[in-house]
């Protein structure tokens, strides 16, 4: 058991650097903020700021933003140090691995595989419904049994249904497309990205400026309908109203939801393998990327509340929607484009960060060298595992019912945000002369409050998730003691 929390030395993380099978070192500061921004602005904002507005939260979203963006925000510095320390591939399971221990470390990639390819499955989903929406708009139509996942499940009953299609056709074809580029190489895929940042921002400006001329400020009040809390623990609501469900509403549950906006800025940390002077571009791409998309969501948050009566925005296509209930059906146009290339630049972006965990791990023998370790001679991408994660994506998002899965997003990011502001703490006891050319400000209080404000977003989710979170772990801890244990690295040279 000892084994199991065994740590790998900072030093031996920075002697890694220098051998050989490393990837590209291509990518600069405009280029990391915008893997950033093209990873955040999303089906986040796109989508669930209606149900957030409409189900939770009221007017007072713009708070619920504020206060996920805040738990962001030292969660951001946190990572930020540690990426600046070690700007190696793996993120979070790399730093827990140094300051932590093996076991935790492969929690925390184990945990990040529902950040980053679960999250992917449930983006393409989402992508889907806005392709459909829009080649709608040209009267073109899918063959019903190519339109959606043949199963359903109904979260409120517990309950699976068919829905008679058979498979959902645009997941399929947008993971394959986002797979091919990603093989390619990361310069293509980041050029690829930039792109789409330039029109995504381009389009949440629009809403903002153009909405703001339509914002009626009666439609602000009642500001807090459902209140300032919502805080549950596990399914007893202890603060806050209940809705129908048991599930916990106001300012705080809102928060818990639209969380899943902010999600991606970590991702830049699974890049630092590939950053022009990591320890100065990766701290600069995390916290600009994070401050950038907090205001623009407040903005669009207050513009929308501003535009629409809460109660009557639309749940599926929020946005767009406001647009045509104030009578500009060509915005709504221009703005389904928007979301629909948003959310293809996160699905890159998150595509991309999961093989570089899966290969960190493999580099550190928890999982099988051969293939997720393999990097590609022409392209110096992990291609095996990228083309893995595509298969994954396409078949979790084209067959199976995400609603189920897509809440287990948030939860288990949240887990891996509590976990790299306590390695923070720990790293600074145990290595407190190491180097640290970006240091998270205030430190105990700013992981401390981060560790603090992810619990209190943790506990305001529906409690299933923590269930559902403790199974996905408990998967995890069986490969781990089947597998991991005996092949890892570290256990070699002890040997
Ligand atoms: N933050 C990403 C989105 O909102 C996951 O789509």
């Amino acid at each position: 058991m000892k084994n199991s929390f065994r740590k790998k030395p900072l030093s031996l993380l920075l002697d890694e650097m220098k051998s050989e099978h490393r990837l590209n070192r291509v990518l600069g500061p405009l280029a990391l903020t915008s893997l950033g921004v093209g990873a955040i602005i999303g089906t986040g904002i796109f989508v669930l700021i209606g149900v957030a507005a409409h189900d939770k939260a009221g007017p007072a979203v713009t708070l619920s933003f504020a206060l996920a963006g805040l738990a962001c925000v030292f969660a951001a510095l946190c990572y930020a140090e540690f990426a600046s320390m070690a700007p190696v591939a793996g993120s979070a399971y790399t730093y827990a691995y140094a300051t932590l221990g093996e076991l935790f470390a492969w929690i925390i990639g184990w945990d990040l595989i529902l950040e980053y390819g679960i999250a992917s499955a449930s983006v393409a989903h989402g992508w889907s419904h806005y392709f459909q929406d829009f080649i709608g708009i040209f009267g073109v139509k899918l063959p019903f049994v190519f339109t959606k996942a043949p199963i359903d499940f109904d979260s409120a009953t517990g309950v699976m249904s068919m829905t008679g299609t058979w498979f959902d056709l645009p997941v399929v074809a947008i993971a394959f497309i986002v797979t091919v580029v990603l093989v390619k190489g990361i310069k293509e895929s980041a050029g690829f990205n930039a792109g789409m940042v330039i029109v995504k921002v381009a389009v949440v400006l629009l809403v903002i400026v153009l909405g703001a001329m339509y914002v009626k400020p009666e439609n602000w009040q009642p500001f807090a309908p459902f209140g300032y809390s919502g805080l549950s623990l596990f399914g007893h609501t202890v603060i806050g109203g209940n809705s129908t469900e048991g599930a916990p509403v106001g300012v705080l549950a809102g928060a818990a939801m639209i969380f899943y906006a902010y999600i991606g800025f970590d991702s830049i940390s699974t890049h630092a393998e590939e950053a022009r002077e990591p320890n100065r571009n990766v701290p600069i791409a995390i916290i600009g990327s994070l401050l950038i998309c907090t205001v623009l969501y407040i903005a669009v948050a207050a513009v929308i509340t501003g535009m629409v009566p809460y109660n009557q925005l639309n749940i599926d296509a929020p946005v767009s929607n406001a647009f045509k209930q104030v009578g500009l059906g060509w915005a709504q146009f221009v703005i389904s484009l928007g979301a629909m290339t948003g959310i293809t630049s996160v699905l890159l972006v998150l595509m991309l960060s999961q093989p570089r965990i899966f290969l960190a791990m493999a580099r550190d023998g928890l999982l099988p060298k051969s293939f997720f370790g393999a990097v590609h001679e022409k392209f110096k991408t992990p291609w095996k595992s990228t083309i893995m994660t595509g298969i994954f994506v396409a078949f979790f998002g084209a067959v199976l019912p995400l609603r189920l899965l897509a809440e287990l997003v948030n939860i288990g990011t949240l887990f891996a945000f509590v976990i790299v502001c306590a390695a923070v703490l720990i790293m600074r006891r145990t290595n407190p002369d190491a180097e640290r050319p970006f240091r998270a400000p205030l430190v105990p209080l700013v992981p401390i409050a981060g560790i603090l404000t992810c619990l209190l977003l943790m506990f305001s989710l529906p409690a299933e998730n923590w269930w559902r979170l403790i199974v996905w772990l408990a998967i995890g801890f069986g490969i781990y003691f089947f597998y991991g244990r005996h092949h890892s690295v570290l256990n070699q040279r002890q040997d």
